[in-house]
């Protein structure tokens, strides 16, 4: 078929050769199989076929092999010798290897550049399951957005949620009147789920600069797709952060992309590793909103590619909407394995040369059975392919040439340096602080008052004027500060200040 991405053949013995077409690449797809089979080599070669097909791709880096694609392979390479005969077995003539643009990127600032968002892009709901919140204590968190942007005080990184928490706290009173009842436990659990998610690095996500989703979709000067690559093995030691992140940058590109229908190649194509990781333990709510997001992101032109052991692990409504499957094999060791294996099997459009479960049970390394959408959308019947060999290295490459390819990239020295600006945090220490000096004042000027056991002390300080001056002092100091305070709003009002209020009221995950 024109216009598809060789994904593999397999000559006499297998079936027909299997191509993914570009303008289906946007119905989604799938890849499963056991642990060593060959999902990150099929997620490299597809990785590939995007770039040179000039779609910019977005895909996480478990392991940290999926570096090799900034590579060419080579043959005297270990790793790409079992698989040389490979290209000519499936009658891959025009293979060469090449290297590919690539851009690292890296939640925690090491392996890549620094990609941020701010705690009010996050929203609501998604940070609620970050934090794994109760119902209870979701809704405190949603009392503090709602404050945030009624009081403009923005919502950047963490520490303005933290400080914003224990204003909320000290005006519990108050607040409870108009929101309902706010407990100090309720505040004090999500405050310490903050630490955990601190400690677990998410201060490093949430900040300025925010990443620009525009940085994601770019092509290199011969017009091939850019692909970003997410350092995750660091990340996956957190991975409801690794999980709401993913999601987070998912419902981003949904918001911010136009319509486009059905284009004849996908805008950005988005691969999910390790995704059983999105729906373990994941409330109702939350799948059906994945659902919702991979259904209407389609239209936008966005491709996403869930990578997983079984595709048991993807709910049921998802999985219907994958169109495009590549299945490495499944082991059957036990009857629940045999099940999953049955189940997988009968959703494929069966192929009378094969029995589809003995072949998913079958298949080697690095081969798979696979099913494209074809003509008007329809899956294509099940073949038996072997996976064509990837242009770029397989496994890594060395620290020095991503250093070097970091310091090249035109991404260099846009997010590296963190900014920290005026926000929740610093507007209620600055309130704190006029705040306490108001007090001392007025204590002070207590203190001053003419009291009958100091009338001499007191009246000889006011011959010096020293009450007068400290009282202007206090006042411009107070205008001077409000002042400041104003035009930092105005400014933030400007660009965050929007956001907020889409963060509480639009969006698919940020709306309630
Ligand atoms: N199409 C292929 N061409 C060449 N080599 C392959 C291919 N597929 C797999 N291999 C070989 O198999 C090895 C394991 O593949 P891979 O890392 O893709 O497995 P995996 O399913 O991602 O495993 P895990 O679940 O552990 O991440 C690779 O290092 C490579 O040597
Ligand atoms: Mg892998």
């Amino acid at each position: 078929m024109d216009n598809g991405l060789f994904i593999g053949g397999g000559g006499e013995a297998y079936g027909t050769p299997q191509f993914l077409a570009q303008g289906y690449a946007n119905r989604h797809g799938l890849i499963a199989g056991a642990t060593g089979t060959g999902k990150t080599v099929t997620l490299q070669i597809l990785a590939e076929g995007f770039s040179a097909a000039g779609v910019p791709v977005f895909l996480s880096d478990v392991k940290g092999d999926l570096s090799g694609l900034a590579r060419a392979g080579s043959p005297d390479h270990k790793l790409h010798q079992p698989f040389m005969d490979r290209a000519a077995t499936i009658g891959f003539s025009d293979f060469t290897y090449d290297a590919f643009p690539v851009t690292f990127w890296d939640l925690f600032g090491d392996q890549g550049h620094p990609v941020r968002t701010t705690v009010a892009e996050m929203g609501p709901l998604l940070l609620a399951r970050l934090l794994d919140l109760s119902e209870a204590q979701e809704g405190i968190l949603n009392i503090a957005f709602r404050l945030s942007d009624e009081e403009g005080l923005p919502l950047l990184d963490l520490k303005d949620l933290q400080a914003l928490l224990v204003w909320v706290g000290e005006n519990r009173a108050t607040l409870s009147l108009r929101y309902g009842n706010i407990s100090t436990a309720s505040i004090g659990a999500i405050q310490r789920r903050l630490l955990v998610i601190e400690n677990q690095g998410a201060n490093k996500l949430f900040g300025e600069p925010a990443l620009d989703l525009a940085d994601l979709m770019r092509c290199d000067a011969q017009g091939r797709g850019m692909i970003n690559i997410l350092a995750s093995d660091k990340l996956m030691a957190a991975p409801g952060l690794y999980a709401t992140f993913l999601l987070w940058l998912l419902s981003e590109l949904f918001e911010d992309l136009p319509e486009v229908g059905d284009p004849e190649k996908p805008k950005l194509v988005f691969f999910f590793d390790e995704a059983h990781l999105l729906f373990d333990d994941a409330p109702k709510a939350l799948v059906d909103k994945v659902e919702q997001v991979a259904r209407l992101i389609r239209s936008k032109g966005v491709g996403v590619y869930f990578v997983t052991q079984s595709p048991g692990d993807i709910p049921e409504d998802i999985l219907g909407q994958l169109g495009n499957r590549i299945q490495h094999a499944l082991r059957a060791f036990t009857a629940r394995d045999r099940k999953n294996l049955r189940a997988a099997a009968e959703t494929y459009r069966p192929n009378p040369r094969f029995s589809t479960e003995d072949a998913i049970r079958d298949v080697g390394v690095g081969e798979a059975v696979t099913s494209m959408l074809q003509k008007k959308g329809v899956p294509g019947v099940v073949e038996r392919t072997l996976i064509r060999p990837p242009s770029s290295q397989l496994g890594p490459i060395s620290a020095a040439d991503r250093k070097a390819l970091l310091n090249t990239s035109d991404m260099a020295g846009k997010y590296d340096t963190a900014i920290d600006r005026k926000s929740a945090y610093e507007i209620l220490a600055k309130r704190a602080e006029d705040a306490a000096r108001a007090a001392e004042t007025a204590e002070l000027e207590a203190e001053e008052a003419p009291q009958p056991m100091a009338r001499e002390y007191n009246t000889a300080r006011r011959y010096t004027g020293t009450r007068v001056s400290r009282s202007t002092t206090r006042q411009q100091t107070d205008t001077f500060g409000s002042a400041m305070t104003e035009a930092v709003i105005k400014e933030l009002k400007g660009t965050t200040g929007r956001r907020i209020v889409r963060g509480i009221l639009g969006g698919l995950f940020k709306g309630r």
